[in-house]
């Protein structure tokens, strides 16, 4: 606002004033120009007024009922659970992550609505030419403001309106019960409840669950009825040529037949594993992480395929390069240097599982990673 204009009227004369004077003084001040300054209802509960008003109060009410939904599918009891496809709620489950976003977003969205028809049926505007000008603002000029802002709320008359009033806090305090809820709901699951247990955030299912037991490697054929009925393929050391790379998953012989566990060890999302076999020119240039120099097995290394920034699958190898990518960010980590990361945003090498061949000539994991893989996290010392 500007220090120009008309001289400004002393204090004793500035707290005689009503506001409709300090608007006018405002305006000359500022060398503003009210060109037009119409009320949005000039005549006062006409039936056009009462329905613009519902309209308003719908998108209100509608984005409290969607903040509510939001709220109650978060606590819906097992609902989150992750179900597997051969189970017959699996089709529920696969719907939570989308009732999550739609009902967020639907409140959101009419809360918005509400907000701009408001907005735009309610608020007067008005049509004004102002000078601009830089500095501080003196004080007759923030007493002004005020009374044109406190002006502008009387005329687009909120207070008299308590059905908008009650269904816009309902909608804000909805959507903010549906805020509030997620953080919260981090805390109803406590990962670090029992850090022993196989199914934490320190263990994968490459742990073995009694000493001695045999993990092997796992080939996904995509055809999980034939592995039930005929068993999983294994990945022997000859399998891959050189340079080449496969996902491979766990799998013990407990597992045998047991449909439910051999589709939860393709699905569990710590378990994908990059099983590289480097030619043997590359394999001679390798450096090895100090206290695990026998993670691999002759010329195979085995990393996780879960990315060390923030989790994403690390399914890209390059064969001429060494370099396993990562699409997400495009972090690239060398395969030659235990799967260190030489570019992009990753800072932290991909965990390498320990894996050697067992007598039959299977490769098998020699124990769980040493690390916890994938994002860092508040625990994690690595
Ligand atoms: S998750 Fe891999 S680079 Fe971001």
């Amino acid at each position: 606002m500007s220090a120009e204009g008309p001289e400004p009227p002393s204090e004793a004369e500035l707290a005689e004033m009503d506001r409709d004077q300090l608007l006018k003084l405002g305006g000359e001040r500022d060398g503003v120009e009210i060109v037009d300054y119409p009320q949005p209802w000039p005549v006062k509960g006409t039936r056009a007024e009462k329905r613009a008003e519902r309209r308003v109060a719908l998108w209100f009410a509608l984005s409290a009922i969607f903040g509510l939904a939001f709220v109650v599918v978060m606590a819906w009891p097992h609902w989150w659970e992750y179900k597997d496809p051969s189970d017959p709620s699996h089709t529920v489950y696969s719907l939570y992550t989308p009732a999550l976003g739609v009902s967020l977003g639907l409140a959101v969205l009419c809360l918005g609505i509400g907000v701009i028809m408001y907005t735009k049926k309610f608020v007067p505007s008005e049509t004004t030419v102002q000078q601009r000008t830089d500095g501080p603002s003196a004080e007759v000029d923030r007493a002004t403001i005020v009374a044109h802002l406190s002006d502008a709320g009387d005329r687009s008359t909120i207070a008299r309106r308590s059905l908008i009033k009650r269904t816009a806090g309902a909608g804000a305090g909805a959507l903010g019960l549906a805020v509030a809820a997620l953080p919260v709901a981090s805390f109803i699951k406590d990962p670090w409840k029992d850090s022993d247990n196989e199914n934490g955030l320190w263990h994968t299912g490459w742990q073995p669950r009694y000493p001695g037991e045999k993990i092997y490697m796992r080939r996904n054929t995509g055809n999980l009825e034939e592995e039930v009925e005929k068993g999983v393929t294994l990945v022997r050391a000859e399998d891959l040529d050189a340079g080449a790379m496969e996902t491979v998953f766990p799998y013990r012989n407990s597992e045998k037949g047991d449909h439910e566990a051999l589709a939860a060890a393709l699905t569990r999302v710590d378990n994908p594993v990059m099983l590289i076999r480097l030619r043997p020119t590359d394999a001679a240039r390798v450096v090895k992480r100090k206290g695990q120099e026998d993670f691999n097995f002759g010329d195979y290394y085995a990393y996780t395929k879960i990315c060390s920034h923030v989790g994403c699958p690390t399914s890209l190898y390059e064969q001429r390069t060494n370099r396993i990518l990562c699409p997400c960010h495009q972090s690239q980590f060398d395969a030659l240097h235990y799967a260190k990361p030489i570019f992009g945003p990753a800072t932290r090498p991909l965990a390498q599982l320990p894996i050697t061949v067992d007598d039959e000539g299977f490769l098998v994991a020699r124990g769980d990673f040493i690390e916890a893989i994938g994002p860092a996290f508040w625990e994690r010392k690595s």
